[in-house]
């Protein structure tokens, strides 16, 4: 049982997919599963490019054996110390006793945190701009600190001008090709890419920043991850998506509605609006049902559109509390620079509309729109005219 692909002559993919697993870090749906990547290299010296998450330890480990063909393994390079990447080293350590274990100071604290295996001997530690030499590949280190661990690196292969970008430009998705050219639109998987980005990376901004700054004064033939493709095209266009996404800049001039509704009388006003802005020639705009659709999804869209709209009912005092969900998440995770439109609703004492300026308002950059449409229950003449001005407003926004 071996499935391995040569990205060059030495260097040879012996990662995984995992189609079974339901949610990434129990979190995150997975329809389509993930992908543990990791990469032998032959040389004068031989290394592992991180090793895979112990869903997959059987395949990887008679991946690993059938691309050394026989050889000892010199080295375990520990680009990211999460169990979805390290789970194995140990396996590999009594697999190989020759081998040795490639990290940095930190790497090294949590393999000591999260495991008791006998490093005596066995390590060698790298600091930033750091050189192995395997002797044709020389893999210089480049430290990429929080994005998304503390202890994470890239490796970059001097000779063959791979970017070992550990948990960087990762995507969500088991691997139907290998290689992003493999198929006919190099970048049909965008939509997970941005969802594996905005939620596992989205926080770290700026760190992912310093990193593409790093990355710019690089040479790069492929950009090889740990989790989905291997980019060997498109190269620059990866680099700029990333790059708009970690400054919080929308993709698109589009609109998002975002609604939560038990009666579906929010869900009216959302709706209404949705045909409000189609019929004044708005494009692409999406809805969302938050109750309906994981708030990662939603998070990524966030990510994409400039406008986005937020429509809820009240609920004993406060927001409903898939809508609350969604907030609090953006928050956690950074958001920034969107324009905002509010829609709120309640029976007695509508209060979710407040509620939602508040929590928008204290996130960087946000443009809030000062009216708030208020529905007392259902969609009335009043409302219409509401979401009219409302929809005006949007357009202006999106057209200036
Ligand atoms: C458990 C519960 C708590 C609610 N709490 C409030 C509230 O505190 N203030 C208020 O004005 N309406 C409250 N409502 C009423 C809804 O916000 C209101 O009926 C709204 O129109 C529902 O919108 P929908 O048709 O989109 O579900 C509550 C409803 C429920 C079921
Ligand atoms: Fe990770
Ligand atoms: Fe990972």
């Amino acid at each position: 049982m071996q499935n391995t692909r040569n990205v060059t002559d030495s260097v040879i993919w012996v990662g995984a997919n995992d189609r079974r697993i339901g949610l990434f870090e129990n979190l995150f749906p997975v329809e389509k599963g993930v992908s543990y990547n990791s990469y032998v290299i032959l040389d004068e010296k031989t290394a592992v490019m991180d090793t895979a998450d112990a869903a997959v330890t059987l395949q990887f480990l008679d991946n690993v054996r059938g691309a050394l063909g026989g050889r000892e393994l010199d080295y375990i390079v520990v680009n990211h110390m999460e169990p979805d990447h390290c789970a194995n080293i140990e396996m590999l350590m009594r697999l190989y006793p020759g081998a040795k274990v490639v990290g940095n100071a930190k790497t090294f604290q949590f393999i000591r945190q999260f495991y008791e295996m006998d490093l005596e001997g066995r390590t060698v530690e790298v600091k930033e701009g750091d050189v192995l030499d395997l002797g044709y590949h020389k893999l210089q280190f480049v430290f990429a600190p929080m994005v998304h661990w503390p202890e994470v690196m890239m490796a970059y292969d001097q000779t063959e001008k791979l970017l070992f970008s550990a948990d960087a430009f990762g995507s969500f998705g088991a691997l139907d090709v290998l290689f992003n050219d493999e198929q006919d639109c190099p970048f049909a998987d965008l939509a997970e890419m941005r969802r594996y980005f905005s939620n596992i990376v989205g926080k770290y901004g700026p760190q992912v920043q310093a990193v593409l700054k790093k990355a710019a004064g690089l040479e790069i033939s492929a950009i090889c991850p740990l989790h989905g493709q291997i980019w060997r095209t498109d190269i620059a266009e990866v680099l700029k998506k990333h790059d708009q996404w970690s400054r919080y800049e929308a993709e698109e001039k589009a609109v998002a509605i975002f609604y939560a509704s038990m009666y579906g009388n929010t869900a009216e006003a959302a709706e209404t609006l949705a045909a409000m802005l189609a019929e004044a020639g708005v494009k692409n705009t999406v809805v969302y049902d938050v109750s309906r659709t994981h708030v990662s999804y939603l998070i990524s869209e966030i990510f994409r559109c400039s406008n986005i709209v937020l429509a809820a009912p009240t609920y004993n005092n406060g927001l409903y509390p898939t809508m609350l969900n969604l907030l609090e998440d953006m928050k956690a995770l950074n958001l920034q620079n969107r324009t905002v439109s509010i829609i709120e609703n309640g029976s007695w004492a509508p209060q979710s509309g407040k509620i939602m300026r508040e929590m928008v308002s204290s996130l960087k950059g946000m443009n809030v729109s000062e009216k708030t449409v208020t529905i007392k229950s259902s969609v009335k003449e009043e409302q219409r005219q509401a979401l009219k001005e409302l929809c005006t407003e949007i357009c202006a926004s999106l057209e200036a």
